[in-house]
């Protein structure tokens, strides 16, 4: 038979080890949470802001079409206008490039066209247009929330060219 003491040293094991056990089960729980909400907010991509300042409109002449590699966007400056869309092929986001032809995506092979429309798949959506705005200090500005229709060229007198 035990002493209480005994009795008491093996009461307090016993609370120790449900304490424990309580700890660990919150801790692992915390985890649980902290992982959900870990994967339930998406990384922002640096430079993933909505509107972004694309250069001075004087820095695209007429005639061209500027790949702006940082913001994956093309400036297509004609002498219609000025337009500006996505270099993110619409399959799965590879960086598409330029041919004769007008773009090629290199993981898939789906081109498009000088407009950024679909020519070949997978890819099933053209490249998209966003619209453009000009400050009255002359920088150049697109909205990467608007999205317009293809081939979209803000004229002179919007753009202030
Ligand atoms: S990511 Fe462009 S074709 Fe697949």
């Amino acid at each position: 038979m035990g002493s209480n003491e005994d009795i008491e040293a093996a009461v307090s094991r016993r609370e120790f080890i449900s304490q424990a056990g309580r700890v660990a089960v919150v801790v692992a729980g915390t985890g649980v949470v902290v992982g959900g909400v870990r994967v339930a907010i998406p990384n922002a991509a640096p430079g993933a802001s909505r509107h972004v300042l694309l250069g001075n409109v004087g820095d695209f002449r007429v005639g061209t079409v500027t790949w702006l590699r940082d913001l994956e966007l093309f400036v297509l400056r004609s002498s219609e206008g000025i337009g500006v869309f996505s270099s993110r092929c619409t399959h799965l986001g590879c960086t598409v490039r330029r041919t004769d032809a007008g773009f090629q995506c290199p993981c898939h092979g789906a081109s498009f066209d000088p407009q950024g429309r679909v020519v070949t798949g997978p890819a099933r959506s053209p490249l998209p247009w966003y619209r453009v705005s000009v400050a009255p200090d002359g920088s150049l500005w697109a909205d990467r929330e608007d999205v317009v229709s293809t081939g979209s060229l803000a004229e002179e007198a919007e753009v202030q060219l």
